[in-house]
C-alpha cells in the first residue's frame, strides 16, 4: 500500500500533536506544514516542507489529506481549498462557528469526493466507546435525560489568546463543543434550545470578551431533555456527562477520571482513557491548583498532555485507516463526512440566537434559512490511494 502524505495547516498545540501521532503511523508521513507564525518550528521537527501559502499546501502534489489545525475562525478556507484541490480533509473542532460556513464545507466535500473528518476526539476515548455500546445495547434502557457540565474559574490572564474572543474561538460553547456533540450523538439532534447567560464575572483587559456562563436546555421532540453548562465563572469546577436511561445510568467524569454504569442490582466501572496512567495523569490535572483542567487552554509551546496524546492517535489511525481505503465504521460514520458537526454547530447557532433573543429557539429556524441542506455521503474517494 502506498505512502499517504499529510499537509497540516496550523503548527501550534495540536497541530503538533496531530502531526506527531501522523508520524507515528505505519504508512503515514507529514511532508508539509503552513503556519504563518510557527511554521517553520514544525518543520523542522517533523522534517516536512514549510510552505508559504494554504493554497500551495492544498495543491502540492506531494499532499493527499490535509489536516487542518488552525484557529476556528480560519478553517474554512482550507477546508474549500483541500476539496477543490481533490484533497481528503480531517479539521479541528468547532468544524466552523456557524451552521452556514459548516453546510458549505460539507457540500463542498461531497461535490468533490472526498472524505471530512471532524475532530470530535471525545468519540475516541475508549470510556465513551464503550458508554455507546452499552446504550446501544439497551443496559440502560431508553435514554431520557442527559446532565453534562464542563466548567471552572478563571483567574487574570497574563496574554488573552484568541481562544478567549467571541468571534475568532466561539467561546466556551462552539471552543468546547465535545459536550454539546456527544449529547448528541446520544440523543439526537436536538430540535429546540434555550440558552441564558452571559459574560457576569470576567470583564476588563485581562479577559476576553467570551460569555462565561453558559446554562443550556435542550429539547429533542419525543419527551427527552438535556442539560448542559459551560463557563469560566465557576469557583466549584465539574466536569461530567451523565446519561438518565429508563433501565439504568452511566456517569461519564472527566475530572475523577472513570465511568460508572448502574442498572438495575448492577454497578460497574472502567477506565476513561486506554489505561490507568492516562486516567491518573488527567485526575491529577484536574485536581492541580495551578490548572483547571477543563477550561484549560494549549498554547503553541505546549505538548497535550498523555490523555489527550492517546485519544488523537486513535483518532488519527481511525482517519488514515479511511485514507487507506477503509470505509467508514458505523461507530464514526457521522464524524468522517461532517454531518455531526454540522448538526451540533446548527444547535450551537440556535443557542446563541436564544441567548442574543432570549427566546426558546427551534434548530429549524437555522437549518432552513440555508439553502444548502446537509446531506450525508458516501465518499467515492476511499479506493483512490
Ligand atoms: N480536539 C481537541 O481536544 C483540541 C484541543 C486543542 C485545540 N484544538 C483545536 O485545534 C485548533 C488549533 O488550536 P491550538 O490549540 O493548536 O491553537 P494554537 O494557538 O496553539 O495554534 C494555532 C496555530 O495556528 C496558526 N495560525 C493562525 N492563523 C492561521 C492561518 N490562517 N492558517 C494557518 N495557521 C494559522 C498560529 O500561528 C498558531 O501556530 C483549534 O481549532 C482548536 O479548537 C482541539
Amino acid at each position: 500500500m502506498s505512502e499517504i502524505r499529510y499537509g497540516i495547516v496550523g503548527a501550534g498545540y495540536f497541530g503538533r500533536a496531530l502531526g506527531t501521532a501522523v508520524n507515528s503511523l505505519p504508512g503515514a508521513r507529514v511532508t508539509s506544514v503552513f503556519d504563518p507564525e510557527n511554521g517553520a518550528r514544525l518543520a523542522e521537527d517533523l522534517a516536512p516542507t514549510n510552505v508559504e501559502s494554504v493554497e500551495k499546501l492544498c495543491a502540492a502534489d506531494d499532499v493527499d489529506a490535509v489536516i487542518v489545525a488552525s484557529p476556528n475562525w480560519t478553517h474554512i478556507d482550507p477546508v474549500l481549498l483541500a476539496a477543490e484541490n481533490g484533497k481528503d480533509v480531517f479539521c479541528e473542532k468547532p468544524i466552523a462557528l456557524s451552521y452556514s460556513d459548516c453546510a458549505r464545507m460539507v457540500d463542498s466535500a461531497r461535490e468533490a469526493g472526498v472524505h471530512f473528518m471532524a475532530g470530535h476526539v471525545m468519540n475516541f476515548m475508549s470510556g465513551v466507546r464503550r458508554s455507546k455500546k452499552l446504550i446501544a445495547d439497551g443496559i440502560i434502557g431508553d435514554v431520557i435525560f442527559c446532565r453534562a457540565i464542563r466548567n471552572g474559574w478563571e483567574e487574570p490572564q497574563k496574554e488573552v489568546t484568541w481562544k478567549k474572543r467571541r468571534s475568532l474561538s466561539g467561546g466556551h460553547l462552539y471552543h468546547h463543543i465535545h459536550e454539546l456533540d456527544f449529547v448528541q450523538s446520544i440523543m439526537g439532534p436536538a430540535t429546540r434550545a434555550t440558552m441564558v447567560g452571559g459574560n457576569v464575572a470576567h470583564s476588563g483587559p485581562e479577559f476576553g470578551d467570551e460569555d462565561d456562563m453558559l446554562v443550556i436546555s435542550l429539547e429533542f421532540g419525543n419527551n427527552t431533555y438535556a442539560a448542559i453548562e459551560y463557563g469560566s465563572a465557576f469557583r466549584w469546577p465539574e466536569h461530567y456527562v451523565l446519561i438518565q436511561g429508563t433501565q439504568g445510568a452511566i456517569r461519564i467524569d472527566l475530572q475523577q477520571t472513570g465511568v460508572t454504569v448502574r442498572a438495575g442490582e448492577n454497578s460497574e466501572s472502567f477506565l476513561l482513557h486506554r489505561n490507568q496512567e492516562e486516567d491518573d495523569q488527567r485526575t491529577e490535572i484536574y485536581n492541580s491548583t495551578s490548572m483547571d483542567g477543563a477550561i484549560m487552554y494549549g498554547k503553541p509551546s505546549l505538548t497535550p498532555p498523555l490523555w489527550l496524546r492517546g485519544i488523537v492517535e486513535e483518532e488519527m489511525a481511525y482517519f488514515h485507516g479511511l485514507m487507506q481505503g477503509n470505509s467508514p465504521t458505523e461507530e464514526f460514520a457521522a464524524l468522517s463526512d461532517g454531518s455531526a458537526a454540522t448538526a451540533t454547530i446548527a444547535t450551537a447557532d440556535a443557542l446563541s440566537r436564544s441567548l442574543t433573543e432570549d427566546r426558546k429557539v427551534d434548530v429549524r429556524e437555522i437549518v432552513s434559512e440555508q439553502e444548502v441542506a446537509v446531506r450525508s455521503f458516501s465518499p467515492t474517494s476511499a479506493a483512490k490511494h
